[in-house]
């Protein structure tokens, strides 16, 4: 039996979802002849022994508590953010959902075909496999800091006020910030013809049929009627529960905040290199690797872009090659990079920042000098070095072993 581990999750997402896709009752627990209440955190025996067919859980979920670092919880003032209940028991059947083949049209593949746990919740293809052969048009994005926890470390709907909460730190999905939340990232997802062409309508039919996902959808929301908003929303929860806030990175800049010294814990290539960040990079992706400071950008890949990024859905030239910046957390995991994938190292990357950047006239104006021209970084060997020690710092190795996130289904 796997052994649960802490999930990282913050209880303020609780409050950015509609009410009628909560419980379906909260004062009179519905009940169901064979089905364990569903406000309870156990599955009875009769469920374990459905589950456990397919399934490798524990009888028990856990509610967890997730540590946030000092210098993102000192806007917030919120030291831990402690999961629901509700949350945990959606975030379960979310899990199941993620890991299963079923919601292709195929069968051939699930979320974690291109979003694997190894990998950050990436993949190792500049573009990924999806069904009939087809590819995905552009690079799979890692999963493992998708940032729904942006109204906890913000301060967002700290007063439980459901709009607020509702901004999402205003933090949109896709390479051209196509999704507002991850909900809907999840219906495009799932019925895009490349990646898995299933229509949710009968992918809900199919699934409310099945003993498993009636258990599993009755603990969610008390009620086995699987519907598509009740499927993505628990793909929501499920995948707004991995975050990587476990990481050497954030030692580091709790360490700075407080004013202590940085010496003998980390070394001077990686104090040099978040200097370097801080004066090169963080005026696009933030200092704290949590909230970029834009959320869009033009950084120099090209002077004719094949893919348009936000100029394809706008139709404004003045959005052509511009696209979402990117979270560095388990960065380096998550190879290959950009949009396209065209670089397969981070030197690679930062070569590009160094002497690659190509002079567009939407470049943004954080990459260009006082003349208005490109501005390469011109790093020297040691200074590259220095980045890429630095972004090694991001990673959360928890994340990718977590068991909250692994593979539920028995091989
Ligand atoms: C065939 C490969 C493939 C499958 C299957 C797939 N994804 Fe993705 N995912 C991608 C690619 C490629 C992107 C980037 C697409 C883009 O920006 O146009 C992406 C982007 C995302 C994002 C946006 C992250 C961000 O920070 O903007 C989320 C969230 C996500 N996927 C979750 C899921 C979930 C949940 C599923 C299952 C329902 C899923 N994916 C299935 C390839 C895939
Ligand atoms: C003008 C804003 C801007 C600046 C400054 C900037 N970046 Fe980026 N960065 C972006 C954007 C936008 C992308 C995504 C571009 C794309 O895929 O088309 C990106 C992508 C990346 C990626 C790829 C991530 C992935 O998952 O594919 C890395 C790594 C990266 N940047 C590191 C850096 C470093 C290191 C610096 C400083 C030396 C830096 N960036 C400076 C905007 C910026």
């Amino acid at each position: 039996m796997k052994r649960l581990i802490t999930l990282f999750s913050l209880s303020l997402l609780t409050f950015s979802f509609s009410s009628c896709l909560e419980e379906v009752s909260t004062s009179d627990s519905p009940s169901l002849a064979g089905f364990s209440n569903p406000q309870s955190l156990q599955f009875n025996e009769r469920e374990m022994g459905v589950l456990s067919q397919s399934l490798d859980l524990p009888a028990n979920i856990d509610v967890t508590t997730t540590r946030i670092p000092n210098h993102l919880s000192r806007f917030s003032g919120l030291n831990e953010a402690a999961q629901t209940s509700s949350e945990a028991r959606k975030a379960l059947l979310g899990r199941v959902l993620f890991y299963d083949t079923q919601l292709s049209a195929t069968g051939e593949t699930s979320c974690a075909t291109c979003h694997k746990q190894a990998a950050a919740f990436s993949d190792d293809l500049a573009f990924s496999k999806g069904i009939n052969g087809a590819v995905t048009k552009r690079n799979s994005i890692a999963l493992g800091s998708v940032p729904t926890f942006a109204p906890a470390i913000s301060g967002y709907g700290r007063s439980g006020d459901e709009e607020a909460a509702r901004v999402e730190g205003d933090v949109k999905f896709f390479w051209d910030e196509r999704a507002e939340t991850i909900k809907e990232q999840s219906e495009a997802t799932i019925q895009d013809e490349l990646e898995m062409g299933k229509d949710l309508h009968q992918l809900s039919s199919e699934l409310k049929e099945q003993e498993m996902y009636k258990i599993l959808s009755f603990k969610a929301f008390g009620t086995t009627d699987l519907t598509p908003d009740r499927i993505t929303l628990a793909l929501e929860k499920f995948t707004s529960s991995i975050t990587s806030m476990n990481t050497r990175f954030d030692q580091m800049v709790d360490r700075q905040i407080s004013g202590r010294s940085l010496e003998g814990m980390f070394t001077d290539s990686e104090i040099r290199g978040m200097e370097l960040f801080n004066n090169n990079c963080s005026s696009c992706h933030g200092t704290s690797m949590a909230k970029p400071a834009l959320s869009v950008a033009n950084n120099g890949l090209d002077l004719v872009y094949a893919d348009k990024g936000l100029g394809g859905r706008t139709g404004n030239a003045a959005d052509d090659g511009v696209f979402k910046v990117p979270f560095l957390r388990n960065v380096a995991l998550t190879a290959p990079y950009m949009h396209d994938g065209r670089f397969a190292t981070l030197r690679e990357v930062i070569d590009h920042y160094s002497e690659g950047i190509a002079d567009h006239s939407n470049l943004s104006p954080q990459l260009r000098s006082f003349n208005g021209r490109a501005r390469q970084m011109n790093f020297s060997e040691a200074d590259k070095q220095a980045l890429l020690d630095f972004l090694q710092t991001t990673t959360d190795e928890t994340v990718l072993v977590d068991e909250h996130f692994s593979d539920p289904f028995r091989q």
